[in-house]
């Protein structure tokens, strides 16, 4: 979603901004804008486009100022526009507002200011927000954002200056994710950790409903009321270095060869051989109060969800836990049958994404446990949950995600280990996941090795705008998922499918122009699978296979295949998964996509 910045210091603030908003470029991109503050009033530049188009705006004309706000927009109200990007002023141009989420009543207040003479210059429910704070303002702008906030419904990160009061920024949150970054002499506001760093590791994580009011040499967190609350200060461990692109060409790229450590991260000091289980210590849950559980709820959305189908698998296999995986939006508004016996799994790289955290808090009204297996530290998810692991994947930049899928599958194998162990799962049996989980890694390494046969199959299958992806058992989740990572990129349309519904409709599809890619690795349903890919062939289809080193009935069977090395049934997806993320990064790049910011997306969904 959009990525918020603010800061006050001795800085001049406008290099800053721009420096911090290309570092949050990824989570929207349609249009940009800063304001500034300096002795002869605001100054607000904004252009529609990649954050350059504002770059070169700004180039050779800096507004100089020492306070300012900064926002890269994904479109909610109002098509991606100047008049639409933020910063939005108030009526009497004094005030400068950005924002992150969605004013839902912001339909009914346009109305109303408009009756008391107000004008708009944007279709948005921003401009809306800063009109009602500049008409609220009686000299504080702390309590005019305070009441303004009063009267909205809806998620929102803002941050909010005002000419009349040079020294201070005024930023909230609720719902949107919000970060303050405490520096020697300066302060930060931002929708996320990844601008902070060069500047400071010490950061205070708001929570929804909190203010804060930021000036160079302080900083007071408050509720929306008179209420003063205690922060703690948290210090960020990553650096500057892990979020950059280090020598390749896309962060996608990187992020898909950063896989065997990443991996290696997550299962790191989780796993104990001897006993043939997992410690999951964040899980916060006892022996019995695990026991007691009678039904896993996963839920989460994208990739996200597609790591929780494989997770069903694994669990319900091994732990022999009935285990239904929901997407996020949905179980959100239905009414689904939970109780104290029901742990919910909510699985969210940024932990951010709106629906995921809704659904979470709707499974705790219900007296439901709720765990989170989520990346990025301190978020809100992570925060809000009543236990859960950390990937340790570190930052996933690419808005298609790619490294923290493995990572969502192997927290998951964790999670099947430790319940397993308790119900079903002998320690002979446990020993052997251990082992195969822990060569994940070095196997992976030996498929990225081979990129090169992968770029000369993108360029071969991939000629049209249709794709087919094909896969069984838990390999029906890497079909998913190789469809959604090749359509988000490439603009190709794909679908996934479980390879044996083919012959109930997508059938129909299939001529020697639908590339036809099928995962099938030699595991218990190989020989329906070969089935199924005789069925493609009898049709001309053209078909690609993602397969086991000497399969020599596929090999004779396929156009082309790619081989994966052998590992436990359950843990396949780990492995086929890595050559369709490169297939599908090769495509676009041939079609000349951006591959780290595909149109229309954004690397954290915070609006519903
Ligand atoms: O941050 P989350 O894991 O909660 O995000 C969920 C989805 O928005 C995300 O996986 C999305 O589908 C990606 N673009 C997939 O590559």
């Amino acid at each position: 979603m959009c990525g918020i910045v603010g800061y006050i210091g001795p800085k001049q603030a406008t290099t800053l901004l721009l420096e911090a908003l290309r570092r949050m470029e990824y989570r929207g991109y349609d249009s940009a804008g800063i304001a500034v503050i300096n002795g002869t009033g605001l100054k607000v530049r904004k252009a529609a486009g990649k954050l350059s188009n504002l770059e070169k705006q700004v180039a050779g004309d800096l507004p100089r100022g020492t306070v300012g706000i900064g926002h890269t927009r994904w479109a909610t109200h109002g098509a991606p526009t100047t008049p639409n990007a933020h910063p939005h002023t108030d009526q009497s141009g004094r005030i400068a507002l950005i924002h992150n989420g969605i004013i839902e009543n912001s339909g009914s207040i346009r109305k109303a200011l408009l009756k008391r003479g107000h004008t708009f210059t944007s279709e948005t429910d921003t401009e809306v927000l800063a009109h009602l704070v500049g008409e609220l303002y009686q000299g504080s702008l702390e309590e005019a954002v305070a009441a303004a906030l009063r009267e909205v419904d809806g998620a929102y990160g803002i941050a909010v200056i005002c000419t009349e009061e040079p020294d201070v920024l005024v930023a909230a949150r609720n719902g949107s994710p919000l970060i303050v970054g405490i520096g020697e002499s300066e302060r930060f506001v931002a929708s996320d950790a990844s601008p902070l760093l060069e500047h400071t590791r010490s950061v205070i994580y708001l929570d929804d409903g909190e203010m804060v009011i930021l000036t160079r040499d302080g900083y007071r967190v408050r509720d929306l009321e008179v209420k003063h609350i205690d922060k703690p200060v948290n210090q960020i461990d990553w650096d500057l270095a892990t979020i950059e692109r280090g020598g390749y060409e896309h962060f996608m790229l990187k992020e898909i060869c950063e896989q065997p450590e990443s991996l290696a991260n997550t299962l790191r000091g989780h796993l104990l051989e001897d006993e043939g289980t997992a410690r999951v210590a964040g899980l916060n849950l006892t022996d019995d109060e695990l026991m007691s559980v009678e039904r896993i709820i996963i839920t989460a959305c994208g990739t996200s969800w597609h790591s929780g189908l494989i997770g069903e698998y694994m669990l319900e296999e091994l732990a022999r836990v009935p285990v239904e995986v929901e997407y996020a939006s949905e179980f959100r508004y239905r009414n689904p049958v939970v109780n104290d016996r029901t742990l919910v799994v909510g699985i969210s790289q940024s932990g951010e994404t709106a629906d995921t955290l809704a659904a979470l808090r709707e499974a705790r009204r219900r007296g439901a446990r709720t765990i989170g297996l989520v990346n990025v530290v301190g978020s809100t998810i992570a925060r809000e949950v009543d236990g859960g692991t950390y990937l340790h994947a570190g930052p996933e930049v690419g808005v298609a995600s790619t490294k923290a899928f493995t990572s969502q599958v192997a927290a998951l194998a964790l999670l099947t280990l430790r319940i397993g162990r308790l119900r079903n799962l002998s320690i002979l049996q446990g020993r052997q996941f251990i082992q195969a989980l822990t060569s994940l890694p070095a196997q992976i390494e030996q498929i990225l090795s081979r990129t090169d046969e992968l770029k000369v199959l993108a360029e071969r299958f991939f000629t049209g705008n249709n794709a087919l992806y094909l896969g069984r058992g838990v390999n029906f989740p890497v079909a998913l998922e190789g469809a959604l990572k090749l359509k988000e990129i490439s603009y190709i349309h794909a679908e996934g499918y479980p390879a044996a519904e083919m012959k109930h409709g997508p059938i129909a599809l299939i001529d020697e122009n639908m590339p036809v890619v099928f995962i099938a690795p030699r595991d218990a349903v190989h020989s329906k699978i070969v089935s199924n890919i005789e069925e493609v062939k009898a049709r001309g289809g053209k078909v690609l296979a993602i397969c086991s080193e000497h399969d020599t009935e596929i090999e004779r069977l396929a156009d082309a295949t790619f081989t994966i090395p052998q590992t436990l049934d359950l843990l396949t997806p780990m492995l086929t998964v890595v050559p369709l993320q490169l297939l599908s990064y090769y495509v676009a790049v041939r079609r000349g996509c951006n591959v780290d910011q595909p149109r229309n997306l954004a690397k954290s969904v915070t609006v519903e």
